[in-house]
């Protein structure tokens, strides 16, 4: 999932505006790290998807994507997801909290919604007809076209430059409302700094 630009999407999303122009640079080239000491059944980014036929690589215009993305969750197709986001901002030699956070109850009702978060980074490159599986059908093949993440952003608000960490929950539940054994949490580091006014 090439969204490391989650955190400037994240951003963007609640200061959508023509302001000072800020770009990320993306700590690990892993990208999605596993979470810091996770409870019992969390699995990292390859729990979710896999990513064998999947790349990404620096371009002079952004990050170049390409390939395909399985999914491999083991929850089933009427689960509903859920996914929890949140900022945090390395300061002093801790992370602490920003007011960037989101919540998706039901996350497979806005994976394909043009106005959030996953929208432009993610799933307007997604070619195949998989829109009705979500994340809940493991063997399903997300078929990427070649695509270019823009890795700038403007924002109208001011913002810290400096480190910054995006975290990622995401929870099924089953009908009754019971949790599965697993879920998925991982993060994006990354730095953010502004590169015009
Ligand atoms: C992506 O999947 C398609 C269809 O299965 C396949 O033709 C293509 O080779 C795959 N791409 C990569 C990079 O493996
Ligand atoms: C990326 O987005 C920024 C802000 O919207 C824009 O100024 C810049 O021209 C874009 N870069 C490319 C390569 O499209």
């Amino acid at each position: 999932m090439e969204v490391e630009i989650i955190i400037l999407a994240f951003i963007s999303l609640f200061y959508k505006a023509n302001g000072a122009l800020y770009e990320l640079n993306v700590a690990d080239e892993e990208i999605f790290q596993s979470c810091p000491d996770p409870e019992p059944g969390t699995l990292d980014i390859h729990g979710l998807l896999d990513l064998s036929e999947f790349s990404t690589s620096m371009d002079i215009d952004g990050l170049l994507v390409s390939g395909n993305q399985t999914l491999v969750w083991d929850i089933q197709r009427e689960d509903r997801v859920q996914l929890a986001i949140k900022l945090l901002y390395w300061d002093r030699g801790t992370w602490t909290s920003t007011v960037f956070s989101a919540y998706f109850r039901d996350f497979c009702k806005i994976m394909y919604d043009k106005n959030q978060i996953l929208y432009e980074p993610w799933t307007e490159h997604i070619v195949n007809d998989v829109q009705d599986k979500c994340v809940n059908v493991p063997g399903t093949k997300l078929i990427l076209k070649t695509y270019v993440l823009n890795l700038s952003t403007s924002i109208a608000a001011p913002l810290r430059e400096g480190r910054y960490k995006a975290s990622m929950m995401l929870r099924a539940f089953d009908s009754t409302g019971t949790e599965r054994p697993t879920r998925i949490c991982c993060e994006v580091i990354g730095d953010i700094f502004k590169i015009r006014n």
